[in-house]
């Protein structure tokens, strides 16, 4: 499965966040990928609305983690910080990855290994000829991720 949407706004961004929070079902894992700036935190700001979440959604790049309670709990991960993939042994990720949640990791290409087969990968990317604010969203699940 693919799919692929183009904003033209951080609102937009977020709104597409927001569809998708709405859809989420417990227990799954999203990877959020994309260069710095590009708009993961946007984007998991309007999934966690989407979620049901009313709470102020930063990006946890100091903490690793933060969660929030919502119809579901979200755990939004930025594991932009971490040197190596056994740093997250101290996280306990894998009760997160695993457990009745939903998972949201910024900067997962980082923890490639760490990440469970199934997750439903996003990636956000400019495109200079379309303008500063474009952004094209992929969303890919399953074997040809
Ligand atoms: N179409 C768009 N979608 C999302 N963000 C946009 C868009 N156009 C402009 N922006 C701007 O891009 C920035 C995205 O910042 P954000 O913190 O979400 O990035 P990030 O990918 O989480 O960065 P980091 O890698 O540092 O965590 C914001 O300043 C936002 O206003
Ligand atoms: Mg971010």
């Amino acid at each position: 499965m693919k799919k692929v949407w183009e904003t033209f706004s951080p609102q937009e961004t977020e709104a597409i966040g927001e569809k998708m929070g709405q859809e989420a079902v417990s227990g799954q894992v999203y990877s959020l990928d994309g260069d710095l700036g590009v708009g993961k935190t946007v984007f998991s700001k309007g999934f966690a609305r989407g979620l049901g979440i009313t709470e102020h959604v930063t990006s946890p790049t100091f903490t690793i983690i933060n969660e929030y309670m919502g119809r579901i709990p979200l755990y939004h991960f930025d594991v932009y910080r971490i040197s190596c993939e056994e740093e997250m042994d101290d996280t306990g990720y894998e009760d997160y990855f695993y457990g009745e949640g939903i998972s949201l990791v910024e900067w997962a290409t980082l923890i490639p290994n760490l990440m469970p087969k199934d997750a439903i990968h996003i990636t956000i990317e400019k495109d200079f000829k379309k303008g500063d604010d474009y952004r094209r969203i992929t969303v890919c699940q399953g074997e040809n991720a």
